[in-house]
């Protein structure tokens, strides 16, 4: 065993299921294999700014002897996804000191370990970095703690809104979370049989959406339809012209209900679905679960060799070490519109439009 060493965990950004599994594995790991002691920094930076962190023991257990933290939703150190850490940073760095920290794991999307990273350079920490969020959009790792689950809950949705959507002919749109990034839109859309599909990344014409509605129901009298939309697809459909500023002030997922009852030939009825931060929430799937462990396990083995400023990232089946700077160099990962997920989707019928 190597010497007692200090080691943090803080997470960092929007939460997501997996977080609690992610502090779980790095905290068992630690314990376990390094007999380090993991402090938990609350609220990502603003617990430095704070200068508070809190001992973390190995296991959570509860009265009948159950682990809580495998399968819990949000993180149980709380975080936030603003503030001005970096105008602090001064303060943030003082404190890190004082708490006698010699290693940091931050579990965070790439705006916040784009922020972290530069506090670790500032301060010489010792930073490892594990990436976690639903949008999928971390660069340079093909997964992200938190997108699976989102994706299942997602696809759950949609399946429960394709029998009310059939049981009263209807068009169901459903808009989803990504920020600018359409992975989550393009995968549970796959996944639910979904007949359009509008992402970011994709040029879209409303006057083809509603041919696709119209050749759905006039060639295969098929009487519903489900429109997935993500949150960060451009109001003018003709990305050519350069992504519109002026943002609707309905939803996207309205926005785009508007324009099919608008523009359809023969009278539609539409109804929207905002899933929101439902799409953060619940217990992690197993296949996060297994992100978060094999991460919190690769992350504490980083920090025991003595590396900094990387990344953990899941390539191949297996969890292999990338420089941040990189990560932030590529980021965020869009969706590319030649993939064979996309060629999968017009395959099956879905219209998602196309450069
Ligand atoms: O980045 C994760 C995410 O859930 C995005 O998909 C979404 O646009 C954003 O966070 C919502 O942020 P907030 O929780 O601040 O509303």
């Amino acid at each position: 065993m190597t010497s007692a060493k200090r080691l943090a965990i803080l997470t960092s950004g929007g939460d997501c299921p997996g977080l609690n599994a992610v502090i779980r594995a790095v905290v068992s790991h630690a314990t376990l294999s390094y007999n380090w002691q993991v402090l938990g920094i609350p609220y990502a930076t603003q617990g430095l700014l704070d200068g508070q962190a809190m001992p973390l023991s190995m296991h959570g257990l509860d009265l009948r002897g159950i682990d809580p933290l495998l399968s819990m939703g949000g993180t149980i150190l709380g975080t936030i996804n603003k503030g001005d850490t970096l105008a602090r940073a001064d303060e943030v760095l003082a404190n890190y000191q004082a708490l006698g920290l010699e290693a940091l794991i931050g579990v965070g999307g790439d705006g916040s370990l784009a922020i972290l990273n530069q506090l670790a350079v500032q301060g010489n920490w010792q930073f490892i970095a594990i990436p976690k969020t639903i949008d999928n959009d971390v660069a340079l790792t093909e997964r992200s703690i938190g997108f699976d689950t989102a994706v299942n809950t997602i696809v759950d949705a949609i399946n429960r809104l394709t029998f009310t959507a059939s049981s009263h002919d209807r068009v169901m749109v459903v808009e989803v979370m990504g920020r600018t990034a359409g992975h989550l839109a393009l995968q549970a859309g796959i996944a639910s049989g979904a007949d359009v599909i509008l992402i970011p990344e994709l040029p879209y014409s409303v006057k083809d959406i509603c041919a696709h509605l119209a050749e759905l129901r006039d060639r295969w009298k098929r009487r519903f339809a489900i429109v997935v939309v993500a949150e960060g697809i451009h109001p003018t459909g003709d990305y050519s012209q350069g992504a519109s500023e002026t943002r609707p002030s309905c939803s996207m997922g309205q926005y785009i209900a508007n324009e099919i009852m608008a523009c359809s030939a023969y009278p539609v009825d539409v109804r929207v679905s905002v899933l929101g931060h439902i799409q953060r929430g619940g217990i992690p799937s197993a296949l996060d679960r297994l992100l978060a462990a094999s991460f919190g396990k690769a992350a504490v083995d980083l920090v025991a060799q003595g590396q900094s400023g990387q990344m953990v990232s899941w390539q191949n089946g297996t969890v292999v070490p990338v420089a941040i700077a990189d990560v932030l160099a590529h980021s965020p990962f869009l969706v590319d519109p030649h993939s064979s997920l996309i060629q999968t989707a017009r395959a099956l019928g879905t219209y998602i439009g196309s450069l």
